[in-house]
């Protein structure tokens, strides 16, 4: 079943705190959406409104063609009402039920045969690779195998719309990259419309179609995992998703098709932007050589820092500092001299005074 999710307009309050403000966000069938953002930004408030956990102040919002929140309309359907399937949002398993039957009672509400039902769990269990944990009660597994059997309850129940609050914040690192593969496995095979929140920018470019990333209550840009990434439409995005961080040089515009940093240019797509801009531009996107190159700017290395994969290079001139990222085991030395080329199609660039992206 294809299920779009309508946020109009949407408003919630918590005394003074505008936690979520007039969002409008479309969450088209099979969509994979992140809502990502810092701690406090509003991710888990904006999913517990459209989840019917959280009452809202103001705004609209559709489950399909099913109106189940209108402020003027004086509606607010019960979670149960939503046509959700289950809601994922509290991961706590019943205490006195061991895993088997924590599955089996979200199964039960769907009247599944018995022979379905254990098939299911068998297949659930094994995604979270918890096979045999059956007859553990909640008490006698860690935070994270918990977190596993909550995620498996949710795999066995096989929601049209799955909703989910940072589900692998318990997992180490491994597991952690493991359920990725498995709930990116799960959402191409199932196609269900996907609402997922993380503050994990890596997750959320992993596994989602779409990203919405938030700042104090609204949502800044919504876009492919690529568009985010490689046109940021505000500075607080570009500085939030990826790592090591974007450069970001203040600077002006000098020439239709310059940017003044102060010790060196950098060349721009021609534009009508005048005034004082940021440049940004990915750590990756900058050439680095050891020999002196005509359009190359000259920098000194001031530290190198190999992580195998790839090597991270902070280049200086001046007051100016400059994250450089090579592939591979750099022969850059620190305090060598080197030279950066910077080149135009790479370059984002933001108007100082609003933080928007004036090309892209
Ligand atoms: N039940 C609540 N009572 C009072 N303030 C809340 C409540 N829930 C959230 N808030 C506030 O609303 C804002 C958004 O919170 P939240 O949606 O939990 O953010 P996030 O999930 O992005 O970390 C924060 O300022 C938070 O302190
Ligand atoms: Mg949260």
């Amino acid at each position: 079943m294809e299920t779009t999710i309508t946020v109009k307009n949407l408003t919630k309050k918590f005394g003074t705190v505008v936690a979520v403000n007039n969002v409008s966000v479309t969450v088209e069938p099979g969509t994979f959406l992140t809502l990502l953002g810092p701690s406090g930004c509003g991710k888990t408030t904006l999913l517990r409104c459209i989840s019917g956990l959280e009452d809202p102040d103001e705004g609209e919002i559709y489950i399909g063609d099913k109106l189940v929140y209108s402020h003027v309309k004086g509606i607010s359907l019960a979670p149960g009402k939503r046509d959700l399937g289950l809601v994922f949002q509290n991961y706590a398993l019943w205490p006195h039920m061991n895993v088997y039957k924590n599955l089996a009672f979200a199964l039960e509400i769907q009247k599944l045969s018995k022979d379905e039902m254990n098939r299911r769990i068998k297949e659930s269990l094994a995604e979270v690779q918890m096979t045999g944990y059956e007859d553990r009660y909640p008490r006698e597994m860690s935070g994270g195998q918990q977190q596993r059997i909550a995620l498996a309850r949710m795999l066995a129940y096989r929601p049209h719309v799955f909703l989910m609050d940072e589900p692998l914040s318990n997992l180490d690192a491994r597991l952690r990259m493991d359920m990725r593969t498995e709930l990116k496995r799960l959402h191409h095979v199932s196609g269900a419309t996907t609402v997922y929140v993380t503050h994990d920018q890596v997750e959320a470019m992993t596994m989602s179609t779409n990203i919405a990333i938030m700042k104090e209550g609204v949502i800044q840009q919504m876009d492919t995992p690529d568009r985010v990434y490689h046109f940021p439409a505000t500075l607080f995005v570009a500085d939030f998703i990826g790592n090591p961080k974007v450069n970001l040089m203040p600077g002006w515009v000098s020439g239709k098709d310059t940017v003044d940093i102060g010790k060196f240019n950098v060349p721009v797509s021609t534009l009508n932007q005048t005034g004082d801009v940021v440049v940004g531009i990915r750590p990756e996107d900058i050439s680095i050589s050891a020999k002196q190159e005509d359009d190359g700017v000259e920098f000194t290395a001031y530290s190198v820092l190999p992580s195998g994969a790839e090597t991270t290079i902070i280049a200086r001139k001046g007051d100016t500092e400059l994250t450089v990222r090579e592939m591979g085991v750099s022969k850059i030395k620190m305090d060598q001299k080197i030279w950066l080329k910077f080149h135009k199609e790479d370059i984002n660039l933001y108007d100082k005074a609003s933080g928007n992206l004036v090309n892209g």
